[in-house]
């Protein structure tokens, strides 16, 4: 494969060097930082969140203008328990409008965050969400339509648990900043002053936003001192376009446990691991030979195919190299030392069960043309260039595009065109029956929110969550910039 063999050959790019890497086992350069846990039972299940202008300096010494929710970028980590209801106060000190968006907890629509429920600058959001789903990672971001690419970019994303007390059960690492580590993925373009620069024009409307620079919880290259034994990383793809190709220097296996919906039945061993955009994985890594240990990623090589694709291509940045380095103490032992053999019994709708099958065309280029010549007259997406759109529709805030009825089953039959698209969708946990016809790796096999297509797939999902017309549910594809332009669409439940 060509990206994997240009990795190998060790074109690691700048990044490692910013981060200033010794020799092995010392500790050097950033430590990762951990954001504040914030457990909702410890707040008289009360969370407030503030969105707001920010300061953070991704390169030692350089601050450049971020945003965040209650931190100056990035939000705390919102710990939430099946069964409760908690009360989240949004409050939006930004200049425009913005959103959270629960990114993977199923809550009715009018809840859900999406661009529907607008926070105008100044104004404060209530929702109380009753948390019903089994235990997951899941995550909280801006969704206002036409600028959530800029907004998330800036910072506005968080990771949110939610906790059932099954990984307990199975003792799986549980100590917060320990042995149990949030890791958000992002690429950012940095200037030569370390500045934040976005653009979502040319190439980068294309394709998404890029960066030159690899950061994990808004560090370059940090490390992170772990215990001698087994460490649960909870990844987050937090980026606006990039997919990560994530491996071990040394080439080491690990094993993931949990997708977007929660754990799979038995954990899955892997040297390498894709995760798209808004993907979650939860992976156990086993640190007990005490050596160094550096999770890489190969550059992304997801660009557009055809129509001088190969020449945009050449203008994205697409960075490899080091993300973040792991030192193991020899004096501290991890609580948990062996790997479970089961898990969770995989809950799935049964595809008998299915009353419909839809067709939904991820479009953009040449597929969206035809969409328009068949529908009439061309509308142009936010931002400048081509029109992208689901079934060669951009999206349209007042136009509802799919009506399914609460309680449900269907099988999407989901199309990507040009390039490969993670397409997702709000207020339903699918299961993926095949893609390219044929069956789902193991790791893809469990619940999912968001599943990365360069071929068609089959989604099998059940609505259980409201949905009206005033407060739809979003499918779109999670390149933010596709979204922003127009690859998005909304349903309903009634
Ligand atoms: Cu991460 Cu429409 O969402
Ligand atoms: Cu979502
Ligand atoms: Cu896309």
């Amino acid at each position: 494969m060509f990206t994997r063999r240009r990795f190998l050959e060790g074109s690691l790019g700048a990044v490692a060097v910013l981060g200033g890497c010794t020799a092995e086992g010392q500790s050097a350069g950033t430590p990762l930082p951990i954001p504040e846990l914030v457990d909702a039972r410890k707040q008289n299940g009360a969370i407030s969140l503030v969105a707001a202008e920010g300061e953070h300096a991704f390169v030692p010494g350089r601050p450049t203008g971020t945003y965040g929710f209650s931190a100056p970028y990035l939000g705390p980590v919102v710990r939430v328990h099946k069964g409760d209801e908690v009360e989240f106060t949004v409050e939006n000190r930004l200049d425009r409008g913005t959103t959270a968006h629960w990114h993977g907890v199923l809550v009715p629509a009018a809840l859900d965050g999406g661009p529907h429920v607008l926070i105008p600058p100044g104004g404060i959001w209530r929702p109380v969400l009753k948390i019903d789903q089994p235990e997951t990672t899941a995550w909280y971001h801006s969704h206002p339509h036409g600028d959530t690419g800029r907004q998330v970019y800036r910072g506005l994303a968080g990771l949110m648990i939610v906790e059932d007390g099954v990984g307990e059960r199975l003792g799986l690492p549980r100590t917060y900043g320990i042995d149990d580590l949030p890791i958000i993925l992002q690429d950012r373009q940095l200037d030569e002053k370390g500045a934040l620069v976005y653009n979502n024009g040319g190439p980068s409307r294309m394709m998404g936003m890029r960066g030159n620079t690899l950061v994990v919880n808004g560090a370059i290259s940090p490390f992170a001192k772990v215990p001698r034994g087994l460490v649960r990383l909870r990844l987050l793809n937090a980026a606006n376009a990039r997919n990560f190709d994530l491996r071990f220097a040394d080439g080491r296996t690990f094993h993931v446990i949990a997708s977007d919906g929660g754990y799979l039945p038995a954990p899955v061993g892997m040297t390498s691991l894709i995760i798209a955009p808004s993907e979650r994985f939860e992976v156990l890594v086993d640190f007990s030979d005490g050596k160094v240990a550096v999770l890489e990623t190969a550059p992304d090589d997801n660009m557009v195919r055809g129509m001088g694709g190969g020449m945009m291509a050449g203008m994205m940045e697409s960075v490899g190299g080091e993300l973040l380095r792991f030192e193991p103490h020899s004096a501290s032992a991890a609580a948990a030392k062996t790997i479970p053999t089961a898990l969770v019994a995989l809950a799935t709708s049964d595809p008998e069960r299915a009353v419909r099958r839809r067709r939904v065309s991820l479009d953009m280029g040449p597929a969206m043309m035809r969409g328009q010549g068949a529908g009439g007259g061309m509308r142009m997406g936010g931002g400048m260039g081509p029109p992208m759109g689901i079934n060669g529709q951009v999206y349209d805030m007042g136009r509802i595009d799919f009506a399914p009825r609460l309680g449900d089953t269907e099988i999407w039959e989901v199309t990507p065109n040009m390039m490969a698209h993670p397409f997702h969708v709000h207020g339903v946990i699918f299961n993926v029956l095949s893609i390219g016809g044929k069956a789902p790796a193991s790791h893809l096999a469990g619940g999912k929110d968001t599943i990365l297509l360069s071929e068609p797939a089959e989604l099998l999902m059940t609505f259980t969550q409201p949905a009206t017309s005033d407060f739809p549910f979003m499918l779109h594809c999670h390149i933010l910039e596709h979204e922003d332009g127009g690859m998005m669409g909304q349903y309903t439940t009634a």
